[in-house]
């Protein structure tokens, strides 16, 4: 991600350096003998006098006890055995000698920025020199990026290298998440005991399964409140993450790659550099969240003009690609206000179905015998931009492209790879492959009036070769993909491109850096929706997540869905459409149109307010919501997912909102149906209420009787 560090922050006082950003402070103790240990990493110490920082290193040095190590380790950037580790090492590097043992020791630590240290390690004996770079972003983030050079005279084999962010130990609880395709970052929770707790992708990419942050909080922390410390692996390939407790350790979250056997072997003078680690913090999850986002919106590419209303053919048409009916997809889109209009998968060679094409990226002249440019003709005519969709990195086996290149595709061994969904992955750290797919993409870009691309990538790498006999190359394709994306950026400098991955199995701040929008899961049912937006929210802010209206009857669930529900799901996020609007009538297009109108009226808010959810204890209801910086106005939403215990309802709180201030709390749209029979009116949606933020956060109003699935809409309005 590009650095935003600016603020004078760094005061090194006797070797123990204090950053200070964002409300957060660390404090590095370069004295330890050793490797530096960061000793405190949490809220701002204030001033802190340069004795009370010298105390905080001495407060936490380790003490022997009996059966250990007479000088037992402490928790520094960089735990190795030879320091008296005995957990998860840091390092792990060997030799074809089989020399494997290395004590990396403090050579200097600087200042590398205002707010950021570079710290070089060293060990002759090893012949290994090492890096820390430690940053503290405005928004208090912090970042480690560790590189480790070979300066012996021998090849040098890297098995691991982690990054060691240091957590209380009273923080017992761990949370992560899981998942998979159509359900993506489902949360759970558990003890944090002895042992260690590992989250490991070893599919090339995050996958479906990855988790976005593995945090340690005190017992019951949510998302309101409750000290927790998290970290996010800003890498797009294999990675993993583990939280570790031990008897004799203080605990540590770890982070890095997972290379495989032999994936890097370091020449005499070469570096690898490992991948950003960036850890957060913050009493409750909206306040250690609220940290990537405010760093995903200072990025200077951040995309600030209002986001385009989409809609994405994908499951409107799938592969009947018809000028005629997409055509008239176009009018109807535009009819309910969409401003970007998405041609999904199914228009480039032999793309019929899933079984061909993938890799011929030339446009299909059976199926459009004029090119694209009728139908883009069109959707510009009618005032929209527009998106086509690729999946750039893959190809089918059955394919022109394939069939001239074999040896472009990835593989360990003389047979492919297993299949997934009939395709393969191209090798491009090859750099023809690279080079074929960087001019097909321009040539298109060129040809074509292509405001968005949705790039795709929909199966995992498995033994990722360049052929029968040769090393794997997971971290270089990453590498390659990452150049491709920005070198396609710099020569297309208005495109927008979205990271899709069979949904949301590619959603890493590495792939953001270079991306505009995440699409968060195949699964457009509200219901689910609520779980998925809620928990990919802890890494990536509501504008960058695509939210789409379904069609009532669901295709990944076949539940059915009210237009009420899933549009006001979808508010909290970068709305679209997912749907044959060619179908709807009269009366279904004006209230598509209405919703789509509604959300152009909050999107501003949307893409810049605090996102926060309410520590409900009924789980039939989901309170969320933005509020804007300024505390001037907010959108929640109150969600029905499920029967309550309470009939009727108990009260809900809105949180974040300006204590200080007093908000008039109105529906933004009729509710959906109620239960029957009707309930009563309730009093403060009848005649609009004015509370306090206060009041607003800790005693709340009634939550209004609905069905299960059903939600409603509020806009907080701060008055005087
Ligand atoms: C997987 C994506 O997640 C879908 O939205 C769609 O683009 C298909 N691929 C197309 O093959």
């Amino acid at each position: 991600m590009q650095r935003r560090i600016s603020a004078p922050t760094l005061r090194d006082a006797d070797g123990i350096v204090h950053l200070r950003a964002g409300g957060t402070s660390v404090v590095i103790d370069t004295t330890t003998g050793t490797v530096p240990a960061i000793v405190h990493w949490g809220p701002d110490l204030g001033d802190a006098p340069a004795d009370e920082l010298a105390g905080l290193a001495r407060g936490i040095r380790p003490q022997r006890a009996s059966g250990g190590l007479d000088d037992p380790a402490l928790l520094t950037l960089l735990p190795q055995p030879g320091h008296g580790w005995l957990g998860t090492p840091a390092l792990e590097a060997h030799r074809a000698s089989g020399a494997f043992a290395h004590r990396l020791e403090l050579v200097d630590a600087r200042p590398a920025s205002p707010a950021g240290l570079l710290i070089r390690l060293g060990d002759a004996a090893s012949r290994l020199e090492l890096t820390v770079e430690i940053e503290l972003s405005d928004a208090g983030l912090l970042r480690q990026r560790l590189a480790v050079t070979n300066v012996g005279d021998d090849a040098l084999h890297l098995q691991s290298l982690l990054a060691a962010f240091p957590l209380p130990h009273d923080q017992v609880e761990l949370f992560d998440t899981t998942g998979h395709h159509l359900r993506e970052r489902a949360p759970q929770r558990h003890a944090f005991t002895n042992g260690t707790h590992l989250r490991e992708s070893r599919r090339g990419r995050p996958g479906a399964d990855a988790t976005l942050l593995l945090c340690a909080g005190v017992p019951g922390f949510g998302f309101e409140r409750g000290a927790v410390h998290g970290v996010h692996m800003g890498w797009s390939g294999s990675h993993r993450l583990l939280a570790e407790r031990t008897p004799g350790h203080d605990p540590v979250l770890l982070a890095g790659e997972v290379l495989l056997p032999g994936e890097i072997v370091l020449a005499p003078g070469v570096t690898h550099v490992a991948p950003w680690v960036v850890g957060s913090w913050g009493d409750g999850l909206t306040a250690l969240s609220a940290r990537f986002h405010d760093e995903l919106r200072a990025r200077p590419t951040h995309p600030r003009r209002p986001r385009p209303v989409t809609l994405n053919t994908w499951e409107a048409v799938y592969f009947d690609h018809d000028l005629a009916r997409l055509t008239a997809l176009a009018e109807a889109a535009a009819r309910v206000g969409v401003e970007r209009f998405v041609l999904d998968d199914g228009w480039f060679r032999h793309r019929r179905d899933d079984t061909a094409g993938l890799g011929d990226w030339f446009v299909d002249a059976d199926v459009w015998p004029n090119g694209l440019h009728p139908l883009l003709d069109r959707v510009r005519e009618l005032g929209m931009e527009f998106g086509l969709w690729f999946e750039p990195e893959m190809v089918n086996p059955d394919s022109d492209l394939a069939r001239e290149h074999p040896d472009w595709i990835l593989r360990g061994r003389d047979e492919l790879p297993p299949v997934a969904r009939q395709q393969q992955v191209l090798d491009l750290a090859n750099p023809a492959a690279f080079d074929h797919l960087a001019a097909r993409l321009d040539a298109l870009l060129d040809e074509y009036d292509i405001a968005y691309i949705k790039w795709d990538h929909n199966r995992d790498l498995v033994e990722p070769g360049a052929g029968p006999g040769t090393a794997a190359r997971g971290h270089r394709n990453v590498e390659a993909v990452y150049r491709l994306l920005d070198g396609v950026r710099q020569r297309h400098p208005r495109l927008e491109i979205e990271s899709c991955a069979s949904g949301g199995a590619r959603v890493d701040l590495g792939i953001l850096e270079r991306t505009d929008r995440i699409w968060v899961s195949d699964c457009i049912d509200p219901l689910e929706r609520l779980v998925t937006q809620k928990h990919t929210g802890l890494l990536v802010p509501p504008e960058l997540m695509g939210a789409h209206i379904s069609t009532p009857r669901i295709h990944s669930t076949k539940r059915h869905t009210s237009l009420d529900f899933s549009a006001g799901v979808a508010l909290l996020g970068h709305l679209g459409i997912e749907w044959d609007v060619t179908a709807l009538d009269e009366g279904e297009l004006t209230a598509l149109a209405a919703w789509v109108e509604r959300w152009k009226g909050l999107r501003d808010l949307v893409a810049s307010g605090r996102v926060v959810h309410a520590d409900l204890a009924d789980p039939a209801l989901d309170v969320r919501g933005v509020v804007a910086a300024d505390g001037a106005r907010a959108l929640m939403t109150v969600a029905c997912v499920a029967t309550s215990a309470a009939h009727p309802f108990g009260r809900v709180r809105f949180p974040g909102l300006d204590a200080r201030r007093r908000y008039r709390v109105e529906a933004l749209a009729p509710l959906d149906p109620a239960a029957e029979p009707a309930p009563s009116p309730l009093a403060w949606l009848q005649d609009p209420v004015v509370l306090s933020g206060a009041a607003l956060g800790a005693t709340g109003v009634r939550a209004p009787m609905m069905l299960p699935q059903s939600i409603v809409a509020l806009t907080l309005t701060a008055v005087g």
